[in-house]
């Protein structure tokens, strides 16, 4: 990438100067993107949260709005729904994910079953997978007037289980706001609220009783358990 670099950055320069179409124009904002962030850069990792997430899809509908726990070192999630403001195409969910272990739970509080399943892919809107890459830093709203603005690093990379691709916008805090997930399916939006630092109910991490025992269920040929699975 740095070895061509000059060489891009000139023809960037050369195209600059002659007559632009829009697509051009395009192709030069992405060189510039290019310089900019030829550097390898790492991305960070999200610390203990408690907030709010919401999951909609690109045909407009309300998939979930609920509460989530996340625990970054134990690498654990749960979310759950919340079904007081239920819209006609919410789901109500209740998920408890261990990441490092590739299992979940879908829970059902209500008659006490649950059922654990293996994760075929670990990705998830509350950490940055270790091989994305930087595509740019942006200034949401106003980078001038104090508390009107949030400057966010967009990170990308590929799902290939799933053949799609993510971008996460993360705070210069390692707090991821809003992640867009494309696929062949309909594309999602994951958007986190009211974020806290700390996790508030440490048992919500916790798998409850009357899951103790439970089998791991077999996964059908061709499907992919994730958490983003589980919205589609
Ligand atoms: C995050 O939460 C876990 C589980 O409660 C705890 O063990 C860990 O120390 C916490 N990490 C930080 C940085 O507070
Ligand atoms: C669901 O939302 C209502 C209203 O916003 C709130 O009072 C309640 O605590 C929420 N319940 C859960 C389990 O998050
Ligand atoms: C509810 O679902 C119907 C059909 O699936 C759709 O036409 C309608 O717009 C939905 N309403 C809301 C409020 O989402
Ligand atoms: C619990 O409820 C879910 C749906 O709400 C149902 O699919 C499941 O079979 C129920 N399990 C038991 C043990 O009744």
């Amino acid at each position: 990438m740095v070895v061509y670099l000059p060489s891009l950055t000139l023809f960037c320069h050369s195209l600059w100067t002659k007559k632009m179409s829009a697509a051009a124009a395009l192709f030069v904002f992405m060189c510039l993107t290019a310089t900019t962030y030829a550097d390898h850069h790492q991305p960070c990792h999200s610390p203990n949260m408690t907030g709010l997430m919401s999951v909609m899809s690109f045909k407009g509908e309300m998939k979930a709005l609920g509460a989530f726990t996340y625990d970054s070192m134990g690498k654990k999630l749960r979310f759950r729904s919340n079904e007081s403001q239920p819209t006609n195409t919410s789901l109500g969910l209740d998920l408890l994910m261990f990441f490092d272990e590739g299992i979940f739970y879908e829970i059902d509080s209500k008659n006490q079953s649950c059922e654990k399943k293996k994760l075929q892919m670990a990705l998830h809107p509350l950490d940055i997978p270790d091989d994305a890459k930087l595509y740019s830093t942006v200034n949401s709203g106003s980078a001038s007037i104090e508390g009107e603005g949030l400057k966010v690093n967009v990170w990308t990379g590929s799902m290939p289980q799933i053949k799609g691709h993510y971008s996460m916008s993360v705070t210069m805090g390692c707090l991821p706001v809003t992640t867009m997930y494309f696929s062949e399916t309909t594309p999602f939006l994951f958007r986190n609220m009211e974020v806290d630092l700390e996790i508030k109910d440490p048992d919500l991490l916790v798998v409850p009783s009357f899951c103790h025992g439970q089998p791991v269920e077999d996964t059908p040929e061709g499907t992919i358990n994730s958490f983003l699975n589980e919205f589609m």
